[in-house]
């Protein structure tokens, strides 16, 4: 079967909060991640059947969509969870914000490493903790790795969970298995609950593995709470489900006592189209990767020729490019892309210093990112 991510469908009159931003403005939406893609076949389907039901109570997961998981987790990183470890949530936002609050006290910190999806910095400070952003540094090839003699400075006695983002955004890197170890080492050292948001984890584009860091080893998986969601990868955020899995029964219950009467109810939809992303579409993902591979590779081939001094930081994972425009010497690159026609996200959102970097989505028909990248040739030229 093939599938489509060629044609452009037009969103702006939808209610995309991607493309209503600019609504009535000639500004592409690259920002927000989210991509202009309908979502698989089986899933369509599968919301098709759901709505012909007709009846919308309450939900619960059926054992058909937790064993889903189960084998996901199997077949994808060889990874075996228990069905019981399963927290479902509406969002992951939401789980950055319950992980933050239900450990330690209010004081404590979180330690992360910047730059970083906004919600890793602000969620603690949402919960009372301080926030500990200790910058990653570029290798000599681009890749980001973690600092560890500044993460081991920047850790402090009130550290109390370390946020990782495996794979990363907004660098795009997938974390190697000796970088997995040594992050859990120190979370070991110092004994921090691990939270790792594997969101983007099967946006791997290059076909490296990905290595749920709790599946290292039962110690680590001690300490652990993954994130995970079928929500990027198969382009479905706007129906709200995702999930935790948390082996530790002491973990998972101060996790699940922070959500009482908190969270709200799963999204019956949310429910039905996991089930078929996690068990239908894998055609179609590998379908989505080869096409957000040429496209990746089409911004690389594309500044390399027109716009050199923008910078591609090697993108391993993610449909999000991070770019380094610091040659441009901007105060607000975002601004001054949005001015000229492109709605990137300004790096400084991610902890980033002001005025080097913006990230751009890709996950986009090539046509729009053809036009995107003509009109930040245009803007770089008029500057
Ligand atoms: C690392 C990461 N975590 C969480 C989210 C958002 O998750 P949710 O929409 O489930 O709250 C995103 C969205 O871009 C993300 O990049």
């Amino acid at each position: 079967m093939t599938f489509d991510f060629d044609t452009v469908i037009d969103r702006a009159a939808s209610d995309s909060r991607k493309w209503r931003k600019y609504a009535g403005r000639d500004i592409l939406p690259l920002w927000i991640a989210d991509m202009d893609f309908a979502a698989s076949p089986a899933i369509t389907a599968a919301l098709h059947r759901r709505v012909d039901q007709g009846v919308f109570g309450y939900g619960a997961a059926m054992p058909s969509l937790t064993q889903t998981v189960v084998d996901y987790c199997a077949s994808h990183y060889s990874w075996k969870i228990d069905s019981a470890w399963i927290v479902w949530l509406p969002g992951l936002v939401t789980g950055l914000n319950l992980a933050a609050g239900a450990f330690g006290e209010k004081g404590d910190a979180v330690i992360t490493a910047t730059p970083i999806y906004p919600p890793f910095m602000s969620a603690p400070n949402n919960m009372g903790r301080e926030t500990i952003a200790v910058p990653l540094v570029p290798r000599a090839d681009g890749r980001y790795e973690f600092d560890w003699p500044a993460m081991e400075r920047a850790v402090t006695p009130r550290t109390k969970v370390f946020f990782l983002c495996s794979p990363h955004n907004p660098v795009g890197r997938v974390f190697t298995r000796a970088e997995l170890e040594q992050i859990a080492a120190f979370c070991e050292r110092h004994n921090l609950v691990l939270v790792s948001d594997d969101i983007h984890c099967d946006l791997i584009l290059d076909g490296l593995p990905h290595i749920p860091i709790a599946s290292l080893s039962a110690a680590v998986a001690a300490r652990t709470i993954t994130l995970l969601a079928p929500s990027k990868t198969y382009n479905i955020p706007g129906l709200a489900c995702s999930l935790a899995i948390i082996s530790d029964a002491k973990i998972r219950q101060s996790f699940v006592r922070a959500m009482a009467g908190i969270v709200p109810e799963m999204n019956v939809l949310g429910y039905a189209a996991c089930e078929a992303a996690f068990r239908d579409s894998e055609p179609w993902r590998q379908a989505l990767l080869a096409y957000l591979r040429g496209n990746r590779d089409f911004i690389a081939a594309f500044l390399k020729d027109n716009l050199p001094a923008i910078k591609l930081t090697p993108c391993e994972a993610t449909y999000l490019a991070w770019l380094d425009v610091s040659a441009l010497k901007l105060d607000n690159p975002g601004l001054f892309f949005e001015s000229h026609g492109v709605g990137l996200a300004d790096g400084a959102q991610y902890g980033a210093p002001a005025g080097k970097f913006v990230r751009l989505n890709f996950g986009c028909p090539r046509a729009t990112l053809t036009e995107a990248l003509a009109r930040m040739k245009r803007a770089v030229a008029a500057r």
